[in-house]
Order: structure tokens, then C-alpha cells, then sequence
């Protein structure tokens, strides 16, 4: 495995692989890599010759500078990992690696990025879609790999990729959850012992919700997930939706004929915690 820290350096070796014919595949990822980013790095080495993936926690995303300064970071050990899981390529560049000058780009990802995280953190998607595409132009892959964790940034990059006509096929691959049901996410480590034991009570909810369909409404659905998370104490619930997979489009009734989307953002005492379940 190759640590890269430079974009050009990159470039020039996945161009040359491309050119003897080997299909890339690209997992970007901010480090303090769990088994939800594992997952990901062995999907995209079984889906191609070679995969890269890239530890970068990136400035402009973060809209709570508080959020940016205690994101853990963990670069030895996400090497370590990354050896021992098929990774070919890590590219790990600096701020001023990706930002010599600031991005002024300003993307419009329509109805999508404008509700659940969109609405919350303003400019966060703005900045994925600045990091995305930094690292999409720099290795072209012909796949790149997403955990449904992050749901709307998945539609988010769809869009994108669209809009922008890059040539790859975005790969979302399931949530991988810790054996209490806790979805993983690198932010999980930052939870004080208490929150960390009440945080699966998310799951747990909105798995005991997709069995309630037959008893209420869509609205009233929805408020019994908000007031259930919110009866315990270590946890306060910011938003909850039920949504469309693709438009992410509110569900007004069960009736619709399409994949509906529990989205939720909760506060477990300063971390915040997102997860979602397929109703
Ligand atoms: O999902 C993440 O970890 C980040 O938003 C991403 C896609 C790596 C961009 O910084």
C-alpha cells in the first residue's frame, strides 16, 4: 500500500494504471475509520483492480467550527487498517494541499440539499460537493463508494455527479451498525459512557416504527418516534422525516408507491447523531 500526499502524484499513477487497462475505485473518507469504512474499502476492492481511498477531514464542510476542531483524528491507525483491508492507495493531503486558494465554488443541488441536514447545517453540503468533486477531478475513478449512513449526502452527490457529467457509477453500500444496534460513525468515540449506552435507543425506535405502519399515519408515526427517543434523557431529537429515496420528497401516506426513508438527527448531549431505516 502507498501513502500519497500530493494531488499531481496521484494523478499521474491511477492515470498510468487506467492506461494498462485497471479499473479504480475511490472511497473518500474524513479517517477514524470503523468497520463502516471497512466495508466500504472491501466493496470497492471487490468491484475494481485497485481502490484509493482518501483520509481528509475536510475544512469547508463543517459548519460548527467547534465540530471541526474535536473531529477525531487518527492517521496512523487508519493506515494500519487500510493495509490490513485491501486498500492499494492512500492519498492523505494537507488543507493546503486541497485549498491553495479558497473555493469559492458555489453548487445549487436543488430540493435536496435544501431540507433535513441541508436545512440544519447550512453550507455543509456546499462543502462536500467542493471536496467531492476536488477528488473525483484528481483520480477519475470509474466507482465511487458511499455508506447509506449518510443518506442525503448520497442523493446530494447523485446530483453532482449529474449535473457536473462525471463518467462513475456512485456505489451506496449499507449501514454496518455495532452490535447494540448503534449505527457507526466516527463521531461515536466523542460520546460521554452514558450517552454512548442510551445512543442505540435511536435504532431501536425506529426499527420498532417500521412495524407500526398499520396503526398510524405517516404525521402520527412520526411523532411517536420523536416523542420516543426524546422520553430518554441522553437523547434529544433535532428533526425526523420520512422521505422519498430519491427526491427525498416528504411521504404524505403509506399508500405511495415508492421506498420510504426514516431520517433522523439527534442530540446525544454536544454529538450529534444521524441514522435512517427503510420503511
Ligand atoms: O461522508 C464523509 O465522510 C464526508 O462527507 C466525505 C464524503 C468524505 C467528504 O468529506
Amino acid at each position: 500500500m502507498n501513502i500519497i500526499t500530493k494531488k499531481t502524484e496521484l494523478s499521474t499513477v491511477i492515470e498510468k494504471l487506467k492506461s494498462e487497462g485497471k479499473t479504480v475505485g475511490l472511497v473518500p473518507t474524513m479517517g477514524a475509520l470503523h468497520e463502516g469504512h471497512i466495508s466500504l474499502v472491501k466493496a470497492c476492492k471487490k468491484g475494481n483492480d485497485i481502490a484509493v481511498v482518501s483520509v481528509f477531514v475536510n475544512p469547508t464542510q463543517f459548519n460548527d467550527k467547534e465540530d471541526l476542531k474535536r473531529y477525531p483524528r487518527t492517521l496512523d491507525k487508519d493506515v494500519t487498517l487500510l493495509e490490513k483491508n485491501g486498500c492499494d492507495y492512500v492519498f492523505a493531503p494537507s488543507v493546503e494541499e486541497m485549498y491553495p486558494e479558497e473555493d469559492t465554488r458555489v453548487f445549487n443541488f436543488g430540493y435536496v440539499e435544501s431540507v433535513m441536514e441541508g436545512a440544519r447545517r447550512p453550507g455543509h453540503f456546499n462543502g462536500v460537493g467542493q471536496i467531492v468533486s476536488k477528488l473525483f477531478d484528481i483520480v477519475r475513478p470509474h466507482r465511487a463508494y458511499f455508506g447509506m449512513k449518510d443518506f442525503q449526502q448520497i442523493a446530494v452527490i447523485k446530483n453532482m455527479v449529474k449535473q457536473l457529467h462525471y463518467d462513475l457509477e456512485i456505489v451506496p453500500c449499507p449501514i454496518i451498525r455495532e452490535t447494540d444496534g448503534l449505527a457507526m460513525s466516527s463521531r461515536n468515540t466523542l460520546l460521554e459512557p452514558e450517552y454512548r449506552k442510551n445512543a442505540p435507543h435511536i435504532h431501536k425506535v425506529l426499527e420498532e416504527a417500521t412495524h407500526l405502519t398499520s396503526q398510524m399515519n405517516v404525521e402520527e408515526l412520526k411523532k411517536w418516534v420523536v416523542d420516543e427517543i426524546n422520553k430518554n434523557p441522553y437523547l434529544k431529537t433535532e428533526y425526523f422525516e420520512i422521505v422519498d429515496d430519491t427526491e427525498l420528497k416528504p411521504i404524505q401516506d403509506w399508500k405511495e408507491n415508492n421506498v420510504k426513508v426514516g431520517c433522523i438527527a439527534v442530540y446525544a448531549g454536544k454529538i450529534r447523531l444521524i441514522d435512517n431505516i427503510v420503511f
